[in-house]
């Protein structure tokens, strides 16, 4: 029996045995199949991933923008990274038309209007549009030594300012030689000075107000651009019949900066308007010297004739100084060492009344305001005049009379639109390439200031003798 059941369990140790070593086999079969699985799984992610990378690839090369953001720094932030990731749109600036100059035989000359010093200019029609114009020829000085670059500046300094109150300029035209070169402007029945002359009164208080503020606005305009005009006077504001003025004439303009460029030409501006630091020989000079003209200007509206008409350059400094008195170091610091008062005998300590302003008898109706806006203009410290968009500011704009309203100014006969006007008898612009040394000599001013004279208003009298 024992070895019966010896037998049997050997057998049934057997069985165990084998049934063990099946199911081992069995489970190592199973496991090679699900690493087998798993190959499979890796070795098909690992081509989809290669297959989606050369996509991508595929896309940049035919993608400008995505390789930019791909070198886009590490750093930036996802907002950055979703706008780069967004198709770009070229940047659009409006370029220059560049072309050739149309000929000036598309216009009809209808009449001459004036001769410059510089040019002349005349009213004419395009054929084609029948619309009328100005013409203004442009003195070719020097050609030899290519286009005059003075002729350059008035096109582009003209180009650049587009505003209400400066002359619109149309086009260049040229005609059979390289010396006939036009600017087309739009046409301007009047100019004030021609205007002027023609009125029996000077414009009224709110008239002048409403000019003073249009031609302020257009220096403010050109000096915001960092335009010097260099030849502000009535002749060259012009007037339309709708009481708008129009700022011409850009014959002495340049482009200036901070600091000024140094030898600036010192022979600029017609000598009834030029400023006192020009005339004593200043080698820089900045904006002040177009506020002083715009001060002459407004004296000239008030009284409907230029207010210091002097014959020479010595003539033009002893009126100044007559209407404004003498400086002193403390009013006008640095003055004597300008290259021309060296010259000027000035009385070493003159009088207190010498050094006043005689503003206020000259515009006897005057307001306050006014009377304090003209005297900071013809300050003879170019420290102490105000700028242009400090003179936009002014309570005299603001006080009764207010600036009339454009509609309502008066219309007038345009002596522009007839014949050939008559030459001026007033002083021209400086000629070009005169030179700038304005000759002093030996001048005695001491006798001007000596006499005593009376001068009324502002609650002081003064009475020498
Ligand atoms: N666009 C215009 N429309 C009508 N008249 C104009 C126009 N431009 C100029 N004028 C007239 O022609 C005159 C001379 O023009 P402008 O001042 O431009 O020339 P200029 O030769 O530089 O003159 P000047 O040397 O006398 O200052 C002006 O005073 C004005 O009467
Ligand atoms: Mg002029």
């Amino acid at each position: 029996m024992s070895s019966a059941k010896s037998r049997w369990a050997d057998n049934a140790e057997e069985e165990v045995q084998r049934k063990r070593e099946k199911e081992e086999k069995k489970r190592a079969k199973l496991e090679k199949q699900r690493q087998a699985e798993e190959e499979e799984v890796r070795r098909k992610k690992a081509e989809e991933e290669a297959a989606a990378r050369k996509d991508e690839q595929n896309r940049e090369d035919s993608d400008r923008p995505t390789k930019r953001r791909r070198l886009s720094h590490d750093g930036e932030d996802s907002r950055t990274k979703e706008k780069a990731e967004q198709p770009r749109k070229l940047l659009r600036f409006a370029a220059p038309a560049w072309g050739p100059c149309r000929h000036v035989d598309n216009f009809e000359r209808l009449n001459h209007i004036e001769e410059g010093s510089y040019g002349w200019v005349s009213r004419a029609r395009e054929t084609a549009t029948a619309e009328v114009v100005a013409l203004k020829k442009l003195k070719m000085d020097n050609l030899n030594d290519g286009f005059p670059v003075t002729a350059l500046r008035e096109i582009q300094t003209l180009k650049e300012s587009s505003h209400t109150h400066i002359v619109d300029l149309r086009e260049v035209v040229v005609g059979d030689t390289l010396d006939d070169v036009f600017i087309v402007m739009e046409f301007v029945e009047h100019d004030l000075k021609t205007l002027q002359d023609s009125m029996s009164e000077p414009f009224l208080p709110s008239e002048t107000k409403t000019l003073m503020a249009q031609l302020t606005s257009a220096v403010a305009f050109l000096h915001s651009h960092w335009i010097l005009h260099r030849d502000l006077k009535t002749s060259n504001i012009l007037m339309n019949n709708q009481g708008e003025i129009k700022l011409a004439d850009f014959g002495m303009a340049r482009y200036t900066g901070d600091p000024p460029p140094p030898n600036l030409t010192q022979l600029v501006v017609t000598l009834w308007y030029r400023a006192p630091e020009l005339l004593l020989g200043a080698k820089t000079y900045g904006f002040e010297i177009d506020l002083w003209s715009v001060g002459c200007i407004f004296g000239e509206l008030l009284q409907k004739e230029p207010i210091l008409q002097g014959k020479n350059e010595v003539d033009q400094i002893s009126k100044i100084l007559t209407l404004m008195g003498i400086p002193t170091d403390t009013t006008w610091p640095g003055f004597r060492r300008l290259p021309n008062a060296r010259s000027l005998r000035l009385p070493p300590n003159p009088p207190p009344h010498a050094t006043k302003p005689n503003i206020r008898r000259t515009f006897a109706l005057l307001t306050n305001a006014g009377v304090d806006l003209l005297l900071s203009l013809l300050s003879l410290n170019p420290d102490g005049r105000p700028s242009a968009a400090e003179v936009l500011d002014h309570p005299y704009f603001k006080e009764d009379p207010k600036p009339k309203a454009k509609e309502m100014f008066p219309t007038f006969p345009s002596k522009a639109g007839q014949e050939k006007q008559r030459r001026r008898d007033t002083p021209s612009a400086p000629k070009r390439g005169e030179g700038g040394k304005v000759e002093f000599g030996a001048v005695d001013l001491s006798g001007l200031f000596g006499a005593e004279r009376e001068e009324g208003g502002a609650g002081f009298q003064l009475r020498m003798g």
